[in-house]
């Protein structure tokens, strides 16, 4: 396809068809215009994998671990790779823009989105998503990265106000954002829901226009987050180009009677309309068909999956040296055990989630390390909100195939199941969300029928659970088991699908090894708790677990951690906590899961505990545990990666990309997290993570930037130059040596600090402004070099409305975390003038 001239392209589009390029058409897709040759662009979901345009029963894809996990690599050459390989995945489910990635801060670990971010350090996040981008484009596909900016909630956030200084947003919020444009120009922003200081941000001028377009110099395309678009004039003369999804509710009628009304001028909706036409040209070669013969699942897309999972995980506690385990030596018992032994957490929850190819199970890949014989497991309690998937043993009724039958209705199918369904399909997806994909005739109020046949593993009691997204009610063998048609519980807690779901309820079933059982839903997508004849998009969730009795099973798990070498213990958070569209309320876990720990480590004290969560989580038994690995969301590679991680294969370099506090009290976002009567101030300012517990003295946990290895290093040689003046140079350059005592191979994150020793105004005792993950045989060293400018010396003075590199004493910090303690090498320089400056 030939570019399109822009320019005669404008001078050619009615005012109609200007108005119908910037709203969506649908869920994902703009509208093409085919009399002038342009092309509808397609979105998709990042940032952890590209899901397609369909959360329901779309394709697979490669699916990544969460962001705060990539953060953790430190990694700018391995972020590239995934952005390449992501812009790759995005090009074969046939779309053009990926809406990633996030660099929003996590100034509270509660919130349920903190996973899709990088970490609470905007240097971290800025460059990570600038090597993300310029990968994901350099396959002609688009970043929209997002969310633009300081999105901190994600209960109901359309609906938050939140008021921060414009110092704390452009040193913290911003800066990612920033850096994201000098070091990558990502071709589109998303808008984030909520507004800040009195104006949502799709119809703030000064955060569009004035900020991104005028400060920065950017010239991309603005679209709002979904349905996170509130005015017609308003946004569009902010600066926000491309209303999504559609079909729209702010443009069409309404925009031409804003510029009929010179609300709107018409050269504020050509800019809009160049933005949308500059894009497809940027995009023109992700337009072209993929060769479907590369596609898909491949060994080298495995590898890297592999490789961002092992480099993301954290080795916090290693006492004794008990870590790594060695494979070869025989003889040795080894216990699986803790939920995540059974269902490993591989993403949140929400829009960043979707189906991988495959999930790399723990069990599976310890048993081919140490051999099957060595290993029993015993999951020991549940860790889960709502009852695990039911995907296995189910089969499309009256087939071999895996899966469930839906059939759809435009009425309620009559019992006798004589009603003819409008259409039918069959998925292997246990929740059904039916936000997209559905069937061509189906009505505004539709009925879903889903079957399928439970075919028994093994004798014993199962538990099945159901939530709606709608109403309905599940039936086993033709008897009703679940009603959430005439009532719902009342909801207590968050629920699936971005916490719109129903509570779930469940039924306790004795079932025979070898017997079939049909288990039958039907769904009408009326919402009960919206009032009657609320319709919306519906969804069904159908889970099914072993039942057991929860005293039993602990003391199972106790005696087999008693009487093996080895109990490997997986626990932590996973989907039904931490997702888009809620938020936690506490860092712990579940109480049985801590227990579980306690009891395993009290009768085995060389346990080794493998935590899985997102964000920061309490660790009540740490001082008990000598070992602890944290293995975020570990993507569809899981499994695999925590075994390279334990038996040593790959030597762990991740270190903690956002603070794990001591308790929930002292992080900085704690008097002001949460819904606050609708005023959200984030009055903790420019001291977020690790800035706020060094400034207060109030030592966290772990540190940012914390992590230990099975090798040692030692630093040496810090080179700083003595003065420095910007006004006379762009750049400095910064040295150190680093060399790795001992005698395994592994990798170092170089973490570069500045102090700035004089300041007039209060700063952070030191901001990370440089880092470098370094791989070093055993025995050898590096000279690692930094080249820093005004982003390692400058904040934003209030007074003069610009940057300011005060003259005075600064400090290069060489530090293996964030963490006072850790500082190894420390010197000196002064900035000999005063340097002020604005834009990138
Ligand atoms: C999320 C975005 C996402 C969009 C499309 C919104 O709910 O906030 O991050 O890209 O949906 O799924």
């Amino acid at each position: 396809m030939a570019l399109i001239d822009v320019d005669s392209v404008l001078a050619e589009l009615t005012i109609h068809e200007k108005i119908k390029l910037l709203a969506g058409k649908d869920t994902w897709s703009t509208f093409a215009l085919e009399r002038l040759n342009i092309p509808a662009l397609t979105t998709t979901d990042g940032p952890h994998g590209a899901r397609g345009t369909s959360f329901f029963n779309g394709p697979r894809g490669m699916l990544l671990p969460c962001a705060t996990a990539m953060g953790a690599t430190f990694d700018q050459d391995l972020m590239s790779a995934v952005g390449k390989m992501l812009g790759r995945e995005t090009r074969e489910k046939g779309c053009q823009v990926l809406l990633a990635p996030t660099v929003c801060l996590q100034r509270s670990p509660l919130i349920g989105r903190g996973f899709e971010a990088f970490g609470e350090d905007p240097w971290l996040s800025g460059t990570l998503a600038s090597a993300y981008v310029n990968g994901v484009q350099s396959e002609g596909v688009a970043c929209a990265i997002k969310h633009y900016a300081a999105h901190d909630q994600s209960t109901n956030s359309q609906e938050d106000s939140i008021w921060v200084s414009e110092r704390t947003l452009r040193e913290l919020h911003l800066l990612p954002f920033q850096i994201a444009m000098k070091q990558a120009n990502p071709w589109s922003v998303m808008t984030s829901y909520h507004s800040i200081n009195g104006v949502h941000i799709a119809e703030d001028p000064w955060l569009i226009n004035q900020m991104l377009r005028k400060d920065w110099g950017w010239d991309g395309l603005v679209m709002s987050d979904w349905f996170g678009t509130y005015s017609t004039a308003e946004a569009l003369n902010a600066g926000m180009d491309l209303e999504m999804p559609g079909p729209t509710r702010w443009r069409g009628q309404l925009l031409l009677w804003s510029i009929a009304s010179k609300k709107v001028k018409q050269e504020t909706l050509d800019f809009a309309v160049r933005n949308f036409l500059n894009l497809i040209n940027k995009v023109q070669p992700s337009l072209q068909p993929v060769d479907p013969s590369t596609a898909g699942d491949s060994p080298e897309k495995r590898a890297l999956c592999r490789k961002v999972a092992t480099d993301s995980i954290v080795l916090l506690k290693n006492e004794k040296s008990i870590l790594p385990l060695n494979p070869t030596i025989g003889g040795k018992t080894y216990a699986l055990i803790g939920p995540g032994a059974l269902y490993p957490a591989v993403s949140g929850g929400g829009s960043a989630d979707l189906v991988p190819y495959y999930v790399s199970q723990p069990l599976d890949a310890l048993k081919e390390l140490v051999g099957a014989g060595n290993v029993t497991t015993n999951i020991g309690c549940y860790g889960h909100l709502f009852t695990p998937l039911l995907s296995s043993s189910i089969m499309v009724p009256g087939t071999s195939e895996e899966g469930f039958y839906l059939e759809y209705f435009t009425q309620e199918p009559d019992s006798s199941g004589t009603t003819n369904p409008v259409a039918t399909t069959t998925t292997t997806q246990a929740q059904m969300y039916f936000a997209d994909n559905l069937p061509e005739g189906i009505t505004e109020g539709y009925w879903v029928r889903v079957s399928t046949t439970y075919l028994a593993p093994e004798t014993r009691m199962i538990e099945v659970g159901l939530c709606v997204l709608g109403k309905g009610r599940l039936y086993v063998d033709g008897v009703e088991k679940i009603d959430l048609f005439t009532s719902q519980p009342k909801k207590t807690i968050q629920t699936p699908m971005f916490d719109q779901a129903s509570m779930e309820v469940t039924t306790v079933i004795d079932v025979k090894e070898g017997q079939k059982y049909e288990i039958v839903v039907i769904l009408h997508n009326e919402r009960l708790t919206a009032g009657v004849g609320a319709l919306n998009a519906g969804g069904l969730r159908i889970g099914c677990c072993e039942h057991f009795d929860p005293a039993t099973k602990l003391s199972e798990a106790v005696e087999l951690a008693r009487s093996v070498d080895y109990p490997i213990v997986i626990a932590g958070l996973n989907a039904d906590w931490e997702s888009e569209g809620l938020d936690r309320k506490s860092l712990a876990l579940a109480p049985q899961v801590d227990q579980l720990i306690e009891a395993v480590l009290s009768v085995n004290p060389n346990a080794i505990i493998v935590t899985q969560a997102g964000c920061p989580i309490a660790i009540p038994w740490v001082e008990s545990s000598k070992t602890l690995v944290h293995a975020w969301y570990g993507g569809q590679e899981t499994g695999a990666a925590i075994m390279d991680v334990l038996f040593g294969k790959v030597n762990p370099s991740g270190r903690i990309s956002v603070t794990f506090p001591k308790r929930l009290e002292d992080t900085p976002g704690f008097l002001s997290f949460g819904k606050q009567d609708k005023m959200l101030h984030y009055g903790e300012g420019v001291f977020i993570g690790y800035r706020y517990y060094e400034k207060l003295r109030n030592p966290p946990l772990f540190s940012f930037g914390y992590g230990l290895s099975y090798t040692t290093f030692v630093y040496s040689d810090l080179n700083v130059p003595k003065e420095i003046n910007l006004t006379k140079q762009d750049t400095f350059q910064v040295s150190v040596k680093v060399q790795n005592t001992g005698s395994r191979d592994g990798a170092e994150v170089v973490q570069l600090y500045v102090l700035d020793l004089t300041s007039s105004v209060q700063r952070p005792v030191k901001e990370l402004k440089g880092y470098r993950k370094v791989h070093l045989p055993a025995g050898s060293s590096v000279d690692v070099a930094f080249t820093l400018d005004k982003y390692a010396l400058s904040f934003w003075s209030q007074e003069q409305e610009k940057w300011l590199a005060e003259k005075g004493t600064f400090e290069i910090c060489i530090a293996t975390s964030a963490d006072p303690n850790d500082e190894v090498l420390r010197q000196p320089f002064d900035l000999v003038a005063e340097y002020l400056w604005s834009g990138l």
